[in-house]
């Protein structure tokens, strides 16, 4: 069962086609494309890693669909997250460690994270 966690975008996407206008004008567009795996730097590379042992269990990352947390397609890129602007470094950090909402804190070692970060601007 999944439950419906971070529905923005799909609520953007409705809004599109119920309100087609008031979509376009509040700046509905598509999302850029994550990068291609095969590109990743080093860096990105052991990042996806990080993200595949402590984030994947709940998150899609390159789809905005959600499973227990919201997909995390374009998370640095753009207003994608129901909490509004696309969120720091600072602000990503603070919420794999300290949680977040519904989200649990994410024990993580201080080594793995700018890895980690490298990846999520992959996405
Ligand atoms: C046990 C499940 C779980 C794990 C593991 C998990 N998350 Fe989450 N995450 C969630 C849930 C649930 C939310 C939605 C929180 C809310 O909005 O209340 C969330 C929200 C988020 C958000 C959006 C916060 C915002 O600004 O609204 C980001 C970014 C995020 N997670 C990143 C990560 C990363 C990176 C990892 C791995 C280090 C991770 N999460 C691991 C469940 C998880």
């Amino acid at each position: 069962m999944r439950r419906k966690i971070g529905t923005g975008l799909m609520v953007c996407g409705v809004a599109l086609s119920v309100f087609a206008m008031a979509g376009a004008l509040s700046g509905c567009k598509p999302l850029p494309p994550s990068k291609d795996p095969k590109l990743f730097t080093p860096e990105e590379a052991r990042g996806a890693q990080v993200f595949q042992t402590k984030c994947a269990r709940c998150h899609y990352p390159t789809t905005t669909r959600g499973l227990h947390g919201p997909g995390l397609q374009a998370i640095t890129k753009v207003k994608s997250m129901p909490s509004g602007a696309p969120p720091t470094d600072e602000r990503l950090t603070a919420t794999i460690l300290h949680g977040h909402g519904m989200m649990e804190p994410v024990p993580m070692k201080d080594e793995d994270m700018p890895y980690l970060l490298a990846y999520l601007h992959t996405l």
